[in-house]
């Protein structure tokens, strides 16, 4: 993996064939990494994507005193007895998961220092719901020079923590605080994604006792000590309906493997609603793609609602579609810079803020565009593959912080597409 890369080169005109295999889930193993250090000792997390934010996570947790190794796609992370209580400033900036440290060094060590977190530009993203629910579990901030700094003078304790709204960084910092905890936390208006469901299973495997996790109310019981356990990361739902959409996009017939189709149900039902002919099994998903998608309506909800990590992807799609669609973000308040992109393409697509129309355009033309953000430049690459002549994604570093061998996937799979 190359994390100096500045452009992905995408030549349109390709019908994508064949098979593509996924890993496990950045938004899984980024939480894991963090989780392991609950517990001294050696834990091994495998099916691990070799992708730029795990690389900076394992620097995070370097920093903290765990000895990090990588072999292929499994992690070896030996964490001290006393670790340090501080996250780097310039690590934590890069990525928004580090602020999941918090709550976690909160518990082991009774203390946390962590920068105010950087991450993808979706609008303003605040961590409110992560620091009152903390609160609720005894803890206290203050904030000087951009660090933050948390304490629990009497300890942290198990509270009712309900959320305003479902909030998946929200839930995994309070549900990693509490595991620790004394009595019992719970958490209302929980988020129920996979990947924090998955969170849950490791942490039972560590000897936590948490009931409910994958609902709306998750209770934890606190215990006093866990210890180290092995871990499989759930596999990429975000990465395997990236390749499903690529497949749609090219009128393509696409195989993505290792997946749970169940993770993605609203997403291939509104692709299968756009032309797709999509049929799967226990752990593959099939796409036939259309000559042409047809409109579709779609709106962004947590899960099990239509993922917001997957909505340039569709958007992407829509825009060569036989008529007008309408999508409408209700996750983030700011997430529509891949747009002007895509219109630089020859699309037509107007926004509000909210609301996206999207007028179904027969063809895009290859030109230079920003790859902004990781979803965003999975997007824009799907535009290049069907666009005429050839797309330059420039920033398309973004694509390796989320994609692991995401240009020798779509290699394979019959796609023109290198690296500048
Ligand atoms: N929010 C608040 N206050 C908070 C926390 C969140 O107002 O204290 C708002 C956010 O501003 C946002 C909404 O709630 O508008 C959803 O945020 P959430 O906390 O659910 O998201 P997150 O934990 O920051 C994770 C993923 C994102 C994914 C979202 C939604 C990780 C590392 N990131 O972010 O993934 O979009 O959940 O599912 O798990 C990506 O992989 O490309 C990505 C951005």
């Amino acid at each position: 993996m190359s994390s100096t890369i500045e452009s992905l080169r995408v030549v349109g005109g390709a019908r994508l064939e064949g098979e593509v295999a996924v890993l496990g889930a950045k938004n899984a193993a980024l939480k894991h990494m963090v989780a392991t250090l609950l517990a001294p000792g050696v834990h091994r997390l495998s099916n691990v994507p070799r992708i730029l934010d795990v690389e900076i996570m394992g620097n995070v947790l370097r920093h903290v005193g765990a000895i990090c190794a990588r072999d292929g796609t499994t992690l070896e992370i030996d964490v001290p007895e006393t670790p340090n209580p501080e996250a780097p400033l310039d690590l934590v900036r890069q990525m928004r998961a580090s602020i999941l440290i918090l709550g976690t060094l909160l518990a082991r060590t009774g203390e946390a220092r962590v920068a105010l977190p950087g991450g993808d530009d979706f609008g303003s993203r605040p961590i409110d719901l992560h620091l009152g629910g903390l609160e609720n579990l005894g803890a206290v901030f203050e904030l000087q020079h951009g660090v933050l700094r948390a304490t629990a003078p009497d300890g942290l304790h198990g509270a009712e923590v309900f959320l305003e709204f479902p909030s998946v960084g929200a839930t995994e910092n309070i549900l990693l605080a509490s595991v620790l905890a004394e009595g019992t936390t719970t958490i209302g208006n929980a988020a129920r994604e996979p990947e924090l469901t998955d969170l849950a299973t490791y942490l039972t495997a560590m000897g936590a006792k948490i009931d409910g996790a994958g609902t709306s109310t998750i209770k934890i019981h606190g215990v006093r000590e866990l210890h180290p356990s092995d871990h499989r990361v759930v596999p990429d739902r975000l990465e395997a309906g990236t390749y499903a959409f690529a497949g749609a996009m090219t009128h393509g017939h696409v195989t993505i493997r290792d997946c749970v189709p169940a993770h993605l149900r609203m997403e291939m039902t509104k692709l299968a609603d756009a032309g797709a002919v999509v049929t799967s099994g226990d752990d593959w998903i099939t796409i036939e793609g259309p000559d042409r998608p047809g409109p579709i309506d779609f709106a962004t909800l947590p899960f099990p609602g239509y993922h917001t990590d997957m909505h340039p992807q569709m958007v992407a799609l829509l825009s060569v579609a036989d008529g007008t669609s309408i999508a409408t973000e209700n996750v983030y308040d700011a997430r529509f810079r891949y747009i002007g992109e895509l219109n630089r393409m020859g699309a037509d697509i107007h926004t509000d803020g909210q609301h996206i129309v999207i007028r179904g355009v027969e063809e895009l033309s290859g030109c230079e565009v920003d790859g902004c953000d990781i979803r965003a430049a999975a997007a824009l690459t799907i535009a290049g593959l069907r666009a005429d002549g050839t797309t330059t994604i420039v920033g398309a570093h973004h694509a390796d912080r989320g994609y692991d061998g995401f240009v020798e996937k779509l290699t394979a799979l019959g796609a023109t597409i290198d690296r500048i």
